[in-house]
């Protein structure tokens, strides 16, 4: 059986395989860990060799052509990813290794100076380790006290519980946009409104929604939301932080070096203007530069046809993983989930189900996926993880399914 019916057809013309060097050059890879890392169009790869053969020469360093030409192409670059993201003050996106290091910025240099032993720390269960363990060891940290808001039995967050966990003690309420576990999509608003009723710092994990989601990070009334570029198309090593600006104004430095001071004297330092002041050092430039040609190659194929595109997919492939016979489906309904189905198949661990598929040509993830607090609540050591993105299509779907199904005959017989 070939799955197509629930589909509509325009999303099919996102199967852009041939725009994907490593997918057209192995045509018969189906690759479903796209949530782990995607892969890169061509238009990203040949946007950093341009950098290399034309404008490379460290930014900010020196007064010739070059370097300046280096300089506008780095912060070009931000410019780019500053209006993908809906972020009007571009100089509030800071460049950061990615998601981890932006979460670990916020929870360092605004955190120790302002949280305190008996003020609250709240995060949820779907979190993420990175948006997780970087407030657990503040609160040990200031000697605050951390506490976990509950799900439902569908994955989605307990509102209520967490609703009354957020009192008026609470510092900051930390929220992944989307699970990366089970692609649960977290109501962002509602969050907000009730970090902002108590006046917590309204903190976003945004490393599996700025991939799949038409993310307006001005409009979504968070305080800070990291990023990571590799999840997007981009090259790895970079993503971001943005931030308010007065409460960037306010933080101290993260890191200190070069570039980042206004003045060192012999026994104080001043700090340069946003967004140098944190970004010490020689930043990656050819990072950005990819970067934004992955949110232009983004903008021209448009986020919603992106969500359509993988709604569909996932829609499809809970559907066809439900009707294999030991197969349970994990978290909620297609509606409210981004491209992420994680499932177990009765008596066969993820890592030898992951291997099989393996030999199928279908690369999903399994393990614990860096959430062992939200593993736990759901009663397991580890899911198999299918992810999807633009370039997948139905012949993904069906290579799952079926790949899925011969594991469970194969173990079935053992
Ligand atoms: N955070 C990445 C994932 O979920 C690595 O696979």
């Amino acid at each position: 059986m070939t799955g197509t019916g629930n589909l509509d057809a325009a999303p099919y013309a996102l199967g852009r395989r041939a725009d994907f060097p490593l997918l057209a050059a192995n045509p018969r890879l189906h690759y479903l860990d796209s949530a782990a890392t995607s892969q890169k169009p061509a238009s990203v790869l040949r946007a950093i060799q341009h950098y290399y053969e034309t404008t490379n020469a460290n930014p900010h360093r020196g007064a010739y052509t070059l370097s300046a030409a280096a300089t506008e192409a780095y912060h070009g670059a931000r410019a780019r990813i500053a209006t993908f993201l809906g972020v009007a003050d571009a100089d509030t996106l800071l460049f950061t290794r990615g998601t981890t290091e932006a979460l670990n910025l916020v929870a360092t240099a605004w955190g120790r100076t302002n949280v305190k032993a008996g003020d609250r720390i709240v995060v949820t269960r779907l979190e993420h380790h990175a948006n997780f363990v970087p407030w657990q060891k503040l609160a040990q940290a200031t000697g605050a006290e951390f506490v976990i808001a509950e799900l439902n039995t569908d994955g989605t967050i307990d509102m209520n519980a967490l609703e009354s966990l957020v009192t008026p003690r609470t510092k900051v309420l930390a929220f992944g946009h989307v699970s990366n576990a089970l692609g649960t999509v977290n109501p962002v608003a509602d969050l907000v409104a009730i970090a902002k009723r108590v006046g917590a710092l309204a903190v976003c994990d945004g490393a599996q929604g700025a991939p799949h989601l038409d993310v307006s990070v001005d409009s979504l009334g968070v305080d800070a939301y990291a990023f990571s570029g590799h999840k997007m198309l981009g090259p790895m090593g970079i993503g971001g932080l943005v931030m308010r600006r007065e409460l960037l104004e306010a933080m101290p430095p993260y890191q200190y070096g070069g570039d980042m001071i206004a003045h060192v004297g012999d026994q104080h330092t001043t700090y340069n203007v946003l967004p140098y002041k944190f970004e010490a050092g020689t930043p990656n430039v050819e990072g950005p530069i990819g970067l934004a040609a992955a949110c232009d190659y983004l903008t021209a194929l448009g986020m919603d046809r992106v969500i359509r595109h993988e709604r569909a997919l996932v829609s499809l492939a809970m559907e066809r993983l439900s009707a294999i016979p030991g197969v349970t489906v994990l978290g909620p309904g297609a509606d409210r989930r981004s491209g992420v189905v994680s499932f177990t198949l009765e008596g066969v661990h993820p890592h030898d189900l992951s291997q099989m598929l393996d030999a199928d040509g279908v690369c999903v993830r399994a393990g614990h996926h860096c959430a062992q607090p939200l593993m736990r609540a759901l009663g397991v050591h580890a899911t198999t993880r299918a992810s999807f993105y633009l370039y997948n299509d139905v012949a993904d779907v069906d290579a799952l399914a079926a790949s899925v199904n011969t594991a469970r005959l194969r173990f079935a017989g053992a």
